[in-house]
């Protein structure tokens, strides 16, 4: 993967007729956003709901919206009705390939649940997948704990479980299978099922069992450590035929229902997930042949999702949809079930960032911006530096590097200036020139950085040094979130996500940027955004106005995002809502998760907000004593207190 800077040359000021059309294709809408997602004429985003152009939906009307009824940014705003659209799709999407294809079996998706555990989406999924017949995936007690609570009115719906087991995971099993559950426990080791095993006889439970395969064949990608020899989870070949053996001496051979694997998550290339089903699927015919009863066939997780809209097998891409995943999952089953003369199973997947990730949008407000051009001198203004004469010989090298600038020889001209600047910075540090001086030349470096940047946008190609430059002068906008809670992927995995602002996208954005969260952490800034199978440094953004909020969003969080955040800094989680759309009313929220209070978030790591309150209550008495702070003032600024530890962790506005 290389990192390259963003091809569109940044003008001084924004060019007339600039179009909504215009943003829609500098931030790829129409490549990622699935027509979920698009530009309206009055340059706001719009979110379609259904494929309906009349039930849009202007994201920065409902986040002024929002604001107005006290929930603010940031604020991850989820639509379930994309989520029941991709569910929708995922089913169609197999009954057409099952049509087609003359396939006997069936097919259901389980959701894994530790893709986004939020309750306020899986209670949706529990109920948006009851016309589907899906079921849900559990990879912890937790997890289970949670799922037999949601189920209780459909028992009947498919719960697998995976991940590692003990004593006491295997007795929820077991009472979620007394209590009508449909649940699949899948072992992970000899161990594990000698365990199940005791706990169905104590039990008298015949337990519906299922077996992880390690996969030979190698996902490609990010998570290709999911499959091969030494893969954490799952058994290989001779672990599987013992599993078969210890089943078959219990007389519980009949209880081997399901086999499963899972390639990785994001698998990129569908000729991978090919191999991986060829492989798969023979294990699975060779083990009904052996007298297994099997007639489930789990493909696992891993539908990738098109973050940058290039449609190809990079990392943040996938080179196939739905419908060619679906095709391809049961034309490889059904084919090699064929040529064993094995009946064809119910096709199980457990897709999870494909199917929330694109309910979930993050909005953010920027809280300032710092410029490097801010201290930028005109030529005329060197000039006037230069005829004062009055400063040493390295400062007016450093002017005459700027007035020299060659845009036949940008990168000699360049190589000059910070020769001349480092000669400067020594000197200073030996005390030959003075602070303000050395302010000058830093101002005039970064001026002749500035010109050399904007001559070399130009050049084709353009070298390597010169396109750092770039991303070295481009402004930094200082965002209303932690990185660390609301987008860990994007530090700890260098995940990329769409991100744009949500209006004013009728006007050019002129400016380039990377975004800083509000953490005190260098790493909390995102400085790699979405491009064709590449990663852009630099981010369009219009210059930010004063007294006037500018809103950006990150698109396709819905997976793995909040909920595997951390408390850095003690920010904690967002506010979350849902919005949905009515024909009479427009949108309207539909629910409302309010985000950490500060007390609460003080709560998790054992402070009593209580005792906090009554200490800080008997210093400002202390200092009302020793007159440090007037009574007045103690009361004002401990109300101030009290109301922050019941207050939003984020910046909020007054
Ligand atoms: C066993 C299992 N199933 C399903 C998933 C979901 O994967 P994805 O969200 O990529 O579809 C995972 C995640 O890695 C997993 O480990």
């Amino acid at each position: 993967m290389t990192t390259t800077n963003n091809p569109q040359a940044e003008p001084a000021v924004a060019r007339e007729g600039w179009s909504p059309a215009a943003s829609a294709e500098l931030y790829r809408i129409d490549e990622w956003g699935m027509g979920f997602f698009s530009v309206g004429e009055n340059g706001h985003l719009m979110v379609n709901l259904d494929g309906n152009p009349d039930h849009m939906i202007d994201l920065h009307e409902v986040v002024l919206g929002l604001e107005e009824r006290g929930i603010s940014v940031p604020v991850n705003i989820g639509f379930p009705d994309l989520l029941a659209a991709r569910m929708r799709e995922m089913a169609s999407a197999f009954s057409t390939a099952i049509a087609e294809n003359g396939y006997r079996g069936s097919y259901t998706a389980v959701y894994p649940i530790k893709v986004n555990q939020h309750r306020s989406l899986v209670r949706k999924i529990e109920v948006y997948g009851r016309e589907h017949g899906f079921g849900l995936e559990v990879g912890s007690k937790p997890e289970l704990l949670a799922v037999m609570g949601l189920t209780v009115d459909h028992p009947d719906r498919l719960i697998i479980c995976n991940g590692f087991k003990e004593e006491r995971y295997l007795n929820h099993i077991m009472l979620a299978t007394k209590l009508g559950r449909h649940v699949v426990a899948v072992v992970e080791s000899l161990a594990e099922l000698e365990l199940l095993l005791d706990a169905a006889r104590a039990y008298s439970v015949r337990p519906r069992v299922g077996v992880r395969l390690k996969l030979d064949a190698l996902a490609s990608g990010r998570w290709q450590g999911s499959t091969g020899e030494k893969a954490k989870f799952g058994l290989s070949i001779p672990g599987v035929l013992d599993v078969v053996g210890l089943l078959r001496q219990a007389g519980m051979l009949d209880c081997l229902e399901l086999l499963h694997c899972h390639m990785g998550s994001q698998l990129s290339d569908i000729q991978v997930i090919n191999s991986g089903l060829q492989e798969l699927t023979r294990v699975y015919a060779d083990l009904n042949k052996m007298g297994a009863n099997l007639s489930y066939l789990d493909v696992g997780g891993g539908i990738g999702v098109d973050y940058d809209g290039s449609q190809t097998n990079w990392d943040f891409s996938a080179n196939y949809g739905l419908e060619e995943y679906a095709a391809t999952v049961v034309y490889r089953i059904m084919a090699v079930c064929d040529e064993a003369g094995v009946a064809h199973p119910t096709i199980v997947t457990e897709a999870g960032r494909a199917m929330v990730c694109h309910h979930s949008v993050l909005v953010s407000n920027v809280l300032g911006v710092s410029r490097l051009d801010r201290h930028a001198l005109t030529d005329e203004q060197a000039t006037a530096e230069l005829a004062q004469g009055k400063h040493p010989r390295i400062v007016r090298d450093v002017l005459e590097a700027l007035l020299s600038v060659r845009p036949d020889h940008l990168l000699e001209s360049y190589h000059d200036a910070l020769q001349a600047r480092q000669e400067a910075l020594t000197r200073f540090s030996v005390g030959l020139i003075s602070l303000e001086q050395r302010g000058l030349v830093d101002r005039v470096f970064w001026s002749t950085c500035i010109r050399i940047s904007a001559l070399a946008r130009d050049l084709d190609p353009i070298p390597e040094e010169l396109l750092e430059l770039e991303q070295k002068l481009s402004d930094t906008y200082f965002c209303n979130l932690s990185v660390f809670q609301s987008l860990p992927d994007s530090w700890a995995i260098d995940q990329v996500f769409p991100i744009m602002p949500i209006h004013r996208l009728d006007e050019e954005p002129v400016r380039r940027a990377t975004l800083a969260d509000i953490t005190c952490d260098s790493d909390g800034k995102i400085d790699r955004f979405i491009q064709h199978e590449d990663v852009a440094t630099v981010l369009p953004l219009h210059q930010v106005r004063d007294g006037e909020p500018y809103y950006i969003a990150v698109f396709l969080v819905g997976a793995y995002q909040e909920t595997l955040g951390d408390l850095h800094n003690l920010f904690g989680d967002t506010n979350l809502v849902h919005i949905r759309y009515d024909d009479d009313e427009g949108w309207y929220v539909d629910e409302v998760v309010d985000g950490d209070t500060i007390g609460e978030v003080l709560g998790y790591l054992q402070y009593d907000v209580r005792e906090l309150s009554g200490a800080i209550r008997r210093d400002c008495e202390s200092s009302v004593r020793a007159k440090r702070l007037t009574a007045a003032e103690s009361r004002t600024l401990l109300a101030a207190y009290d109301a922050g530890l019941t207050g939003y962790t984020y910046l909020e506005s007054s």
